[in-house]
């Protein structure tokens, strides 16, 4: 299963993307178990309504950007399912690279596969029916 994710998000960033993408935003029980991993993993940070923290694109004295909101306000939409799923599974600096700090650890050793792709099922589930079609159009065209 674990393989199984990755091979296909590799594949999806290599070749013309599936529109919908690899999260399971339709599938009602992903996203309820997703609204549990986010509650007990994601929440602190990003808000238990995906506000994400204040001054969310300000540095703070440490030069680290606080959480910024997974709801529409946010920019989590404007990336393509396979980097967030990268960038939730690996953290913000080691996608970023060239030494860049950042609060955004990866959990890869904390959350598996499926959980991941239920977490983002989660917070795609909740971005308006518009959000969601320029999502998807993001998707195909990687
Ligand atoms: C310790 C606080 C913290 C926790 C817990 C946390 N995040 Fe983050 N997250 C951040 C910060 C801070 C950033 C912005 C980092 C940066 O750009 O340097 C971020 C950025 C992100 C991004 C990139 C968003 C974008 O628009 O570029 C994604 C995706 C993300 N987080 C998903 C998650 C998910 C999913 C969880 C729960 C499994 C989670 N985060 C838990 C602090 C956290």
């Amino acid at each position: 299963m674990k393989t199984a994710a990755i091979a296909l998000a590799l594949s999806l960033s290599a070749g013309p993307g599936l529109a919908a993408g690899i999260f399971p935003y339709t599938n009602p029980d992903a996203i309820a178990a997703g609204a549990e991993v986010y509650a007990d993993n994601c929440a602190s940070c990003h808000g238990a309504d995906l506000e994400g923290e204040p001054d969310w694109r300000i540095r703070d004295e440490d030069g680290l950007l606080p959480a910024p909101p997974h709801d529409a306000t946010g920019h989590t939409w404007h990336h393509p399912d396979t980097q967030l799923f990268m960038l939730t599974k690996y953290g913000v600096a080691e996608m970023v690279g060239g030494g860049y700090e950042s609060n955004m650890m990866g959990f890869g050793d904390v959350l598996t596969d499926d959980e991941i792709l239920q977490v983002l099922a989660f917070i795609k589930s909740t971005w308006p029916d518009e959000v969601i079609e320029m999502h998807n159009q993001i998707n195909s065209q990687q």
